[in-house]
């Protein structure tokens, strides 16, 4: 089936092909024979599909549209400050070929001109086996994920006609803009701006750039996000010459058009957008180039103003944890003590993106809650993406939420978002009921008399248990021998032997794992839970430590061998009930995140 952006994308082109003003470039004799009836349209996404339409496999040389390209590659050999030094980054408002130096300094105005682009190409040195000019074909190739080539022919043609340039080379010397040989400079520019791409190779760089610098197919990091925020700047307030100020009102988008007939827009975060087609505006673009950029733009919602998303709150549902108990049986007093004092403990369910106004709007909720709540429980698991602004908004929260005493834990699964604010002791659970357990527990013993919360949990009282009876449960723990960690201690950790189940009586272990090189945190497990009969994360490298002091009931790999061998109906009733005990804790966890796919 044909895509309906395929069909929009040929319905657009055969449009636009009635149109026939302008001529192709006549400056460079070599470039005046272009056919002005090629004319290609792509869009590249930042996973890599390219939507080509027309003659998108034609080479023309990439002109102007390699300035931003060899500008960055000067930013990441010399750094933002020392460029800035020698190209300044305002609109000139002129002509791409225009004299706009700087009065005192004769430093050209912005890279996009040539004057302030062969400024840029003087900054590239050799290096690795490269001399500059491979190493700048080496960046535009980068880009577009093959290997380019130079048009001699338009080389030459350029090189032997283009006085204004070398003139502009050799001035920029005299100002010590260039330091060293100006015709190195201009012959480097002059074999850049001979370049040979096709509109799919333009589609993709672009898409590079709209990527935050990883090329979509290659998977490789180009440059990185700093230098692609300032190419996108310049090219923004520049790329278009003195045509740029109707270009971002009409169309929005970061762009670079060249004189062979090649245009280039960006929208950061989506795509990229390419039109060839040789016939030229006054400005020196593509007149078929400009006309679809303001089609695509105005019909597909891509200026950025469109484009742009409104900060939603990321907030999906907040209440007290009395609306959702954990359901954990206790005694009428406990009970009578939670209602009083739920609201106390207040669970936030987050979703969506957590960019700087979800984040916002999380620190906002959380900083006006009253100070009676002590506890929040922040359930992350529908959160899409993070940033690290966000992140570090979250983490600035929590901190301040926790200095007097108040505290938070999270629910997530598996995510940046627990890997940072559980980096310390923030507690982090699988899911919303143990997570309500912890917050009813500590509100309890805040609150209650001393006592009303056992803190040691007698072995007839685990989950794990409950199916066996009290004659049986009296005989495993004959088998049993205790064991107390001290806080910090580790307990387990994978690759070890299966060293028995471990019921914990009292304190609390928190089991983590490395992921991308960091430890994170898996779950915190207290009281009345018991950890050791499951291998250990199936290949992960779990460790289990103590959270503080801990007392466990240990039934060992050994004894648990003599009770198989000694006492087998025993040993097979237990192991019946671990399994009902894990796979009932599984089945929460599933039931939860079959409700929360649900909404
Ligand atoms: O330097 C020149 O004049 C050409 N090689 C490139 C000019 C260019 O592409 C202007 N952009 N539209």
């Amino acid at each position: 089936m044909r895509s309906p952006i395929e069909r929009y994308l040929r319905d657009l082109h055969q449009e636009l092909t009635g149109l026939t003003d302008g001529v192709p470039f006549q400056n460079i004799p070599g470039m005046a024979d272009a056919d002005p009836g090629d004319f290609a349209i792509c869009l590249a996404t930042v996973d890599g599909h390219v939507y080509e339409v027309g003659d998108s496999r034609t080479e023309f040389t990439i002109q102007s549209i390699s300035k931003p390209f060899t500008y960055g590659l000067a930013l990441e050999d010399h750094g933002l400050d020392a460029v800035d030094r020698k190209v300044d980054v305002e609109p000139s408002g002129d002509a791409f070929n225009e004299i706009s130096l700087a009065r005192d300094t004769g430093r050209p105005a912005n890279a996009m001109i040539n004057a302030g682009a062969i400024a840029a190409a003087s900054l590239i040195k050799g290096s690795g086996g490269r001399d500059g000019f491979g190493r700048i074909l080496d960046i535009h190739s980068r880009f577009a994920g093959r290997s380019l080539d130079v048009s001699e022919r338009v080389f030459a043609s350029e090189s032997a006609t283009g006085y204004r340039n070398r003139a502009l080379a050799h001035l920029l010397r005299s100002f010590d803009v260039i330091e060293d040989d100006p015709e190195r400079a201009v012959e480097n520019y002059f074999r850049q701006c001979s370049i040979l791409v096709n509109a799919r190779d333009l589609a993709l760089m672009g898409a590079t750039l709209a990527n935050g610098g990883r090329q979509p197919l290659t998977g490789e990091q180009v440059v990185d996000l700093e230098t692609v925020q300032r190419m996108l700047s310049v090219m923004l307030t520049c790329g278009m010459y003195d045509d740029a100020g109707a270009w971002t009102s009409a169309v929005g988008l970061p762009a670079k058009s060249g004189v062979g007939g090649g245009l280039m827009a960006v929208l950061p975060g989506q795509l990229g957008i390419s039109v060839y087609s040789p016939a030229l505006d006054r400005h020196g673009s593509s007149v078929r180039g400009i006309a679809a950029a303001r089609r695509l733009s105005a019909e597909m919602g891509l200026h950025f103003v469109k484009a742009a998303r409104i900060g939603r709150s990321a907030i999906r549902a907040h209440y007290p944890i009395t609306d959702a108990p954990s359901g954990v049986r206790r005694g009428q007093e406990a009970a009578d003590l939670l209602t009083e004092q739920g609201h106390r403990a207040q669970l936030v369910e987050l979703h969506g993106d957590l960019l700087f106004a979800g984040a916002e709007s999380v620190v906002r909720h959380v900083s006006s809650l009253p100070d009676e709540v002590e506890i929040v429980l922040l359930d992350v698991r529908k959160v899409d993406e993070v940033n690290d602004v966000a992140l570090n908004l979250m983490e600035e929260l929590r901190r301040t939420f926790e200095v007097d005493g108040r505290r938070m834990a999270v629910i997530d699964d598996a995510g940046r978002i627990s890997e940072v604010l559980c980096a310390g002791r923030t507690p982090l659970f699988p899911g919303s009921t143990e997570a309500i357990e912890w917050a009813e527990e500590r509100l309890l013993r805040r609150h209650g008399r001393p006592g009303l919360v056992p803190r040691t949990v007698a072995l007839p009282d685990f989950a794990a248990l409950v199916p066996l009876s009290a004659e049986q449960i009296a005989a495993l723990e004959e088998r049993m021998e205790d064991r107390e960690y001290d806080d910090g201690d580790l307990i387990r950790r994978s690759g070890q032997k299966f060293g028995g189940i471990y019921f914990i009586v009292s304190g609390r272990v928190a089991t983590s794992t490395v992921r991308d090189g960091h430890r994170v945190r898996y779950t915190t497990l207290g009281p009345g839970m018991t950890f050791g009969e499951i291998a250990l994360g199936g290949g992960a490298p779990v460790r289990v430590r103590a959270e503080e002091k801990v007392r466990v009931r240990l039934l060992s790999a050994d004894a648990i061998e003599r009770l198989e061998r000694d006492e087998p109906e025993l040993a097979l009733a237990l192991w019946k009930a671990v399994a009902v005990d894990a796979y009932t804790r599984v089945e929460q966890n599933l039931q939860e995140v079959a409700v929360r796919d649900r909404d």
